[in-house]
């Protein structure tokens, strides 16, 4: 019997990186996996699929809960992990990229949150894990609209933590280090002084595993922030 033998799991941010690492991992430690991004083509409308759905706009992701959960009943995980990086020093940032960055990192994060975790908590039962980043409790110099961003889910965390206290339901943060993926590929890093080459990153599967490991705990098991990065 596979770790996630039978279970429903729901990944955000799964078109690539990340994301697609976790929903294969999933995927092959025997789960039903629904991925949800912005860029994947609407799949079929019995068993699991993919959905096209851009997390920033809050109709969509309510009507996304509400698909999914008429279709299969809640998840029994959700991976909060779709976002977006902005690697720019603070005087050159503009407060429309800012928000941007809140949109895609924090209010994205608190609307999927927001959609899944009621019919969870009815459920009884359920893991629920956000990705965070290293940035989310480390300030690094030109990471002030992502770290905003991420230190923010981390505070989202923390509180979804004490009010979900005796539900049944888990809630992780995943906090990885830099990550070798496309999120990168704006920013140049191994032209780019003080950042770690791409090949001394984490893989993401890397992450992936993390994120598998914390989804197949026993249900007596709460892995409340799970921190990795490269050596
Ligand atoms: N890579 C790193 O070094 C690193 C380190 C720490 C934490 N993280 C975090 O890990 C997560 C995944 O990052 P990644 O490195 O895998 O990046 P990535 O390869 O660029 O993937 C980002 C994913 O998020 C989705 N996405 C972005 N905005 C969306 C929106 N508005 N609606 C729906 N989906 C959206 C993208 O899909 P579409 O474009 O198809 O919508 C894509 O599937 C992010 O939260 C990031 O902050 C990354």
């Amino acid at each position: 019997m596979t770790a996630l033998a039978g279970r429903l799991a729901l990944v955000t941010g799964a078109s690539r990186g990340i994301g697609a690492a976790t929903a294969a991992a999933f995927a092959g430690a025997g789960a039903r996996v629904i991925r949800v991004a912005r860029s994947l083509a609407q799949g079929a409308a019995e068993g699991p699929y993919d959905i096209r759905c851009d997390l920033t706009d809050s109709a969509e992701v309510a009507a996304l809960a509400v698909r999914v959960v008429e279709a299969h009943g809640p998840p029994d995980i959700v991976v909060s992990n779709a976002g977006g990086f902005l690697l720019r020093a603070l005087e050159s940032t503009t407060i429309e990229e800012f928000d941007r960055q809140l949109a895609a990192n924090l209010r994205a994060p608190f609307a999927v949150a927001r959609g899944f975790l009621p019919p969870m908590r009815s459920a009884g039962r359920g893991a629920f894990i956000t990705v965070g980043s290293v940035a989310d409790h480390t300030g690094f110099p030109e990471n002030a609209a992502y770290a905003a961003s991420k230190y923010g889910v981390r505070g989202l965390h923390e509180t979804l933590v004490a009010e979900y206290r005796g539900s049944g339901l888990r809630l992780t943060l995943v906090s990885p280090g830099p990550t070798d993926t496309a999120i990168w590929d704006p920013f140049d890093p191994d032209r780019r002084p003080g950042f770690p080459p791409r090949d001394a990153m984490l893989r993401p599967s890397d992450v992936a595993d993390a994120i598998l490991y914390v989804a197949s705990r026993p249900p007596h098991v709460h892995v409340d922030w799970l921190r990795l990065g490269p050596v």
